[in-house]
């Protein structure tokens, strides 16, 4: 099966095309453009984004035809293509609709069929994009499910308990801020620029996780649910009290390890209680916290000593962020469990939560 994906929820906008033949992955092109211009308003900001994904998508979609067929040919690009996918929720509505428009379009020109998927249920799908563990198991899964699914990204957290593709139900969310946010927030705060959470994470790395005891939000409290906006006070306040060491390399290093230290400790602390009560067979990471290398390095660690029969399946870092490749990958399990969805009926739906 080829499917060609794409994704506009954000900032992002991405295409791809998968060829999965006898449960393994035999081909991926995929190409993502990340839309520069936001970081000059510290933030993505919703009609610039929309207006970049209307230039962008044709522009990916010729450059993956070149790459995929040989030439900018859309009609030759149809014929290597057997289904359509498209994100189409949650995310940007107006960001969400550029992508999904075109596929829409796709589907209708070339007569395939077209699945509208989740945004959270292709993150989740990044896990069996190649370099994962699930790769070359896209029919075999039968010993990680059921999962508890740990999405951290830009604009969730959440744990969901999945039976199998397709079946999710929610455990807990957070409350205020994503994990992303928490990073990309005080990233800002500490002049690293946006989104700040990779530069954080890079700079944590020659800190110290101990030097400062940043609050852990939730972390004793037996919900589900998490809550980052306390951390991002406290975080603010320190640095208000510490202005005068703002220009040591050392300090700052020392706050980003300790916030990082803080952020991961709340996560895989509620994450492997969660796995232990639920009795699950694996725990998955998903979504673009997911590279960090922190918290797939604890999360292995406390597994391992507190439930080493629950195996961690991570994604493959250079998917771990917005891309079309994993929205094509949870279609793929669609496709062989549900008929299409018409291309003249499907709406972007900004809101569209799974395992409710
Ligand atoms: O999943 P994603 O691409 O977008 C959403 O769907 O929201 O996630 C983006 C988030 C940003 O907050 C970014 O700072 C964070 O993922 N991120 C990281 C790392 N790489 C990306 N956070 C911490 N450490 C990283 N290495
Ligand atoms: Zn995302």
């Amino acid at each position: 099966m080829r499917i060609l994906g794409i994704e506009t929820s954000c900032d992002e906008s991405a295409v791809a095309l998968l060829e999965v033949r006898d449960g393994r992955t035999v081909g991926l092109e995929h190409l993502v453009a990340t839309q520069a211009i936001h970081a000059r308003y510290g933030g993505v900001v919703p009609e610039v984004a929309a207006r970049e994904h209307s230039v962008t998508v044709p522009l990916l979609l010729e450059s993956l035809a070149e790459r995929a067929v040989g030439r900018p040919d859309g009609r030759a690009l149809g014929q290597a293509v057997d289904v359509v996918a498209v994100a189409s929720g949650p995310g940007l509505v107006t960001s969400l609709k550029i992508g999904l428009d075109h596929g829409r379009v796709l589907a209708a020109a070339w007569d395939r069929p077209l699945f509208a998927v989740n945004h959270i249920e292709g993150h989740i799908h990044s896990n069996w994009l190649p370099g994962a563990e699930m790769d070359g198991a896209w029919d075999a899964d039968g010993d990680i499910f059921p999962a508890l699914v740990l999405v951290v990204s830009g604009g969730h957290t959440e744990m969901l308990l999945m039976a199998g593709h397709g079946q999710y139900r929610l455990l807990g969310a957070t409350r205020d801020d994503a994990a992303g946010e928490a990073f990309d927030k005080t990233a800002k705060m500490m002049g690293l620029g946006y989104p700040g959470g990779p530069a954080l994470a890079r700079l944590a790395e020659v800190g110290n996780p101990k030097a400062f005891d940043f609050p852990r939000p939730l972390l004793a409290d037996p919900s589900r649910d998490f809550s980052f906006s306390g951390l991002k006070t406290a975080v603010r306040y320190f640095l208000r009290d510490n202005a005068s060491r703002s220009g040591e390399r050392v300090f700052l290093a020392d706050v980003a390890a300790s916030v990082q230290a803080a952020i991961v400790d709340v996560l895989v602390g509620k994450a492997v209680r969660a796995a232990v009560e639920s009795g699950v067979r694996s725990v998955m990471l998903a979504g673009g916290v997911a590279a960090n290398a922190e918290l797939r390095q604890r999360l292995r660690e406390r597994l391992g000593k507190e439930a080493p029969g629950i195996r961690t399946i991570e994604p493959p870092v250079g998917y771990c962020t917005d891309n079309a490749a994993m929205v094509a990958a949870a279609a793929y399990f669609q496709a062989k469990s549900r008929p299409a969805d018409d291309w003249r009926m499907v709406q972007a739906d900004p809101h569209w939560e799974i395992g409710r």
